[in-house]
């Protein structure tokens, strides 16, 4: 695999308006940002995804933008912007931002215009229909529930949101669309960001007719999956953009690829594929029912493990994964993968333990490397998630009771891990002097980054060792680039692997279980395995290889050795 600046980095997420707020309105802003780059710095950070931070009414928290060059006033100004850009840089962190070029606002100009006059240039901007006998040009669901049209006021007409009704779906078909696109990517790639991350990208190639799909749930409507599974082509775009973006600047991509199509992964992410990486999200979508969050089931460490395996196994030899356990779509990694009695300290190195040390390039949603966990719910009213909503309506509408789904909605609700960053156990958790915008957890007296700093045994300092761990001139070789092999993979509740290296072997394993298991390896025979990292604290260095060639997993425990070869 030919070598990239990003493969040996540490990526994190910041969901800019949770994380740190500088000015008491409540809202996390770039200042907030500027402010916490040591503390990020410090982790081991190198490369930072920010959520959006572009103009935007916030329909959807940022992911409708209503000018992409210009910065929203709740999280400050492109002088504040182009401070983080420098402050990052001076600490050697590289910022990615977010690309939302499927859809935009519909309180973007080119949206506006394109209400006021459908037949004129910037109606082709959007996909905009006639409607005939008031209806509707096919069945499609929009991923946050209802008809993905929604008509024009006033007009025979209807456009398509494949997200919420304040996102219109921008036309990719036009090239003019594509043009301005690619010179917005440029202009803020010149600026100096390092790359983007990109949002919902599967989505910009519709089949060739709205035509109907067969109704999957009682409304009548179809899934996008379905539709999308007949949209061909979308390389295609995604090559032009590359070469007129990514290339000649040598950014970094990652893209948000669902539904991706059997043997495509090398066109995503291959040699010559159109991004740099893309997420692993074979683990976030395991359990999930298309019928909702209410048909669902949160996946065994077993089925956790396989997703993984299988994963790794699939991109060897073809591209580099972006791997996580949780993002700002997702509940805490902690709550949704971990059995309950595993929801400890503990438990939560084990975890990151498991994923970290995965092929791929890891990244860590804010909060995740101090262990952050689900937010217990008491009323829907709590949730502001345009998508929990939704669900919470399917779950009664299936004849679940209000508490039922208050019950499901809280376990997947994207507010989970929206709510504020613990710096510490001060008022709103030091996250804001004035009113947060979403309640604080109230763990956070006990769940905090101050708590966590100046301990050793910490979930944080777990993650700080992890980091180092994989810029360790010594073993950086075998965790960045050694190629993964499952094995025990028959023992329940273990996750174990080999990292094998150019010069040495790395070893991985951890116990989910809730009692000691044994595990031995003919392998281990005669060489020195010794201690990198282990969540029960032997010693790196430390030889742990019992005399009978096994070694003793401890409830939860996980570690990382090096076999000498
Ligand atoms: C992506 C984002 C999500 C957003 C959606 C629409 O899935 O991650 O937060 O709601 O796209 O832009
Ligand atoms: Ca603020």
């Amino acid at each position: 695999m030919e070598k990239k600046w990003w493969h040996e980095k540490t990526a994190y997420q910041i969901y800019p308006k949770s994380f740190c707020d500088s000015n008491g309105d409540g809202i996390g802003d770039i200042r907030g940002i500027i402010s916490k780059l040591d503390y990020l710095q410090n982790l081991g950070i190198e490369i930072l995804w920010l959520s959006p931070v572009y103009l935007s009414p916030c329909a959807d928290q940022g992911y409708d933008i209503a000018d992409y060059y210009r910065i929203d006033p709740r999280f400050g100004t492109m002088e504040d912007m182009e401070e983080l850009l420098k402050e990052a840089k001076k600490r050697g962190i590289y910022i990615l931002m977010d690309l939302v070029v499927n859809h935009c606002s519909d309180e973007h100009e080119w949206f506006k215009k394109a209400c006021e006059d459908p037949d004129g240039e910037y109606g082709k901007y959007f996909y905009i229909e006639k409607m005939v006998d008031g209806k509707v040009p096919c069945n499609w669901r929009s991923y946050f529930g209802g008809s993905v049209w929604e008509p024009i006021p006033g007009t025979d007409r209807c456009y398509l949101h494949v997200f919420h009704k304040k996102q219109p779906d921008l036309n990719w078909e036009n090239p003019k669309v594509r043009e301005e696109i690619y010179r917005m990517m440029n202009w803020w790639l010149d600026k100096g960001l390092a790359g983007f991350r990109i949002d919902a990208i599967i989505n910009i190639k519709k089949p060739q007719s709205w035509k109907n799909y067969p109704a999957d749930r009682q409304d009548g409507l179809c899934d996008m999956a379905q539709v999308l599974a007949d949209a061909q082509g979308v390389e295609v775009f995604l090559q032009e953009m590359k070469e007129h973006t990514f290339r000649p600047h040598n950014a970094f991509s990652v893209g948000e690829v669902f539904n991706a199509k059997e043997g495509e992964l090398a066109a995503w992410i291959g040699e010559e594929g159109c991004f740099s990486s893309m997420f692993d999200f074979s683990q976030t979508v395991a359990g999930k029912s298309p019928l909702g969050w209410y048909a669902s089931e949160v996946p065994t460490p077993d089925e956790y493990k396989r997703c993984c395996f299988g994963s790794q196994l699939q991109s060897e030899g073809i591209g580099y994964l972006s791997n996580i356990i949780e993002n700002h779509d997702e509940p805490r990694g902690v709550s949704h993968y971990l059995p309950s009695e595993a929801q400890t300290e503990r438990g939560k190195k084990l975890l990151a333990a498991m994923y970290f040390m995965l092929k791929g390039l890891p990244f860590i949603y804010q909060g995740q490397e101090i262990g952050m966990e689900n937010m217990e719910f008491s009323a829907i009213n709590e949730i502001d998630d345009i998508s929990s909503q939704d669900e919470y309506r399917v779950c009664l509408e299936a004849g679940l009771s209000e508490a039922e789904a208050l019950q499901i909605v809280s376990h997947y609700s994207r507010d989970n891990v929206r709510t504020p960053f613990h710096w510490d156990g001060s008022r709103n958790a030091g996250f804001t002097a004035g009113t947060p915008w979403l309640n604080v957890n109230p763990n956070y007296v006990t769940i905090n980054a101050a708590e966590q700093e100046g301990n050793p045994d910490s979930v944080l300092s777990f993650y700080r060792s992890l980091i180092a761990l994989r810029k360790n001139p010594e073993y950086r070789e075998a965790i960045v680039y050694g190629q993964l092999e499952p094995v025990l993979e028959e023992e329940s509740g273990i996750m174990a692997y080999f990292r094998r290296g150019e010069k040495q072997d790395i070893f991985v394993a951890g116990n989910f279980n809730s009692d000691s298991r044994r595990i031995s390896l003919d392998e281990w025979r005669g060489k020195t395995v010794s201690v990198l990292l282990d969540n029960y604290g032997k010693t790196p260095g430390e030889e742990i290889i019992g005399e009978d060639g096994s070694l003793t997993l401890k409830p939860q425990q996980a570690v990382v050795l090096v076999v000498e070869r």
